[in-house]
């Protein structure tokens, strides 16, 4: 591969000629920020990119280096798994051990099933509510985010005209009528809700949500509202969801379902889970696991379903998080983050409501108070965002272009430290 000199700049063209958009997923395109960075290197707290920047990384790939890049014990977890051929496509002694982990750490699960993306996995789990209940619609709130598959691609971060009640697909490329699957519902109308469910519970198989909304601000649920769906779900037989898959392991090792004290029917699992490896999961109550083939009739399998590498690295993941001190010190430095910024907005006098539920976090630059919803939340100033994200960077910062941002385990106060003095030199440009 000749591509010198070795800019983001040249790199960014050269990749153009055989990437769509010189990337591998449309969200590294950066498009608000002008362009993808394309990095040499990660290790714990820290990014290289190309050309030689160094960043503290607040983006943590999207929330999946929990442990921060190139943890010691994944990368001997991973070289386990060389040393055994690596495996792929065959059940070894660690899958079931690996499942019985996540079933004694999670309220929800009696059983598991591991899947790769987090996109796979809620289409799963929706199948799976689908074939358990016999019915067919599905009801999502708006700015909830649970990958791009046909069922549940709608309503994520629509415009204006696009927003409830409008169901509107974020991707084209579904067959038409799949939206009439779907009921979608302002987050946090519990009015709404009860109305929609007397109405048409008979035809919902699953309600699936972001116990917190992390995708759209960090939106938590008002006191009792997570409660009454739980209750409403259960009366009328729906299957209820957590969509865990970026909220899982950023406040403990039972995942929001411990922390918010609300169990669900199914819940899927991601990103965090493989330390940087691609392994999600969805599990939930047996009854309901129980119609996963070969037991039952919805067929999951794969390849690439939980290969040696992936279970490996998922197994020390829990190892790694059910140490005393881990989450002591994780959100220790999460708040020091979150007081630090908050310190600094306040002196600079920058209207920005700082959101954060364990370790991630969302800046909402324009908004004065908790937003309850995604039409409160989606008022943010999107233009100062992406300046102070450009800012940031150009302070050794890395924000990613994007919603929601995070610290890994990796970081030490030290680098909460620098964080917080780049943070402040970028928003003292933007004030
Ligand atoms: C809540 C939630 N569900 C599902 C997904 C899709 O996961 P993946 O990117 O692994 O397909 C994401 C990804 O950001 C997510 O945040």
């Amino acid at each position: 591969m000749n591509c010198t000199p070795m800019t983001n700049e040249s790199l960014y063209r050269y990749a153009s000629q055989v990437l769509p958009g010189g990337v591998s997923a449309a969200a590294r395109a950066g498009k608000a920020v002008g362009g993808p960075f394309y990095m040499a290197r990660g290790e714990g707290s820290r990014l290289h990119d190309i050309e030689g920047h160094e960043y503290i990384d607040l983006h943590t790939s999207h929330g999946a280096a929990l442990l921060g890049h190139g943890h010691p014990q994944i990368k001997e977890a991973i070289a386990k798994s060389l040393e055994m051929g690596m495996l792929c496509a065959y059940e070894t002694e660690a899958h079931g051990a690996v499942a019985k982990r996540l079933v004694d750490l999670l309220p929800g699960a009696d059983m598991i099933r591991f899947t790769a993306t987090g996109t796979e996995t809620t289409y799963y789990a929706v199948k799976l509510a689908r074939e358990f209940t016999g019915r067919h619609k599905v009801l999502k709130f708006e700015g909830h985010f649970h990958g791009f598959n046909d069922y549940l691609q709608f309503n994520f971060w629509p415009t204006a005209e696009n927003r409830y009640p409008k169901v509107s697909q974020e991707t084209p490329g579904a067959p038409p009528g799949t939206e009439k699957h779907v009921i979608v519902l302002p987050f946090n109308d519990l009015d709404l809700l009860e109305d929609t469910l007397r109405q048409q519970g008979d035809e919902i198989a699953a309600v699936i949500l972001e116990p917190i909304n992390y995708n759209s601000g960090g939106i938590r649920p008002l006191p009792g509202f997570l409660e009454a769906l739980r209750r409403l779900t259960s009366e009328k037989n729906i299957i209820l969801i957590f969509d865990e898959i970026l909220s899982g392991f950023r406040t403990g090792p039972g995942c929001l379902q411990e922390y918010l004290g609300v169990t669900p029917d199914l819940f899927c699992i991601g990103k965090a889970l493989g330390g940087g490896m691609p392994i999600s999961a969805f599990g939930g109550k047996k009854e309901i696991m129980e119609h996963v083939a070969p037991l039952g009739k919805v067929m999951h399998s794969g390849t690439y379903n939980a290969p040696l590498p992936c279970i490996l690295a998922v197994n020390t993941f829990l190892e790694v998080i059910t140490e005393p001190a881990f989450y002591d010190n994780l959100l220790k430095h999460c708040d020091l983050l979150y007081g630090g910024m908050g310190e600094i907005i306040q002196r600079l006098g920058i209207k920005c409501w700082i959101q954060a539920t364990g370790a991630r976090f969302n800046m909402l630059f324009g908004l004065e108070k908790e937003p309850i919803n995604y039409a409160e939340s989606s008022r943010r100033d999107v233009a100062t965002t992406v300046r102070f994200f450009d800012s940031a960077r150009k302070h050794g910062i890395f924000f990613f272009d994007g919603w929601h941002h995070g610290i890994s385990a990796a970081h030490t106060q030290d680098d909460i430290q620098k964080a917080l003095e780049g943070i402040e030199a970028a928003m003292g440009e933007i004030a």
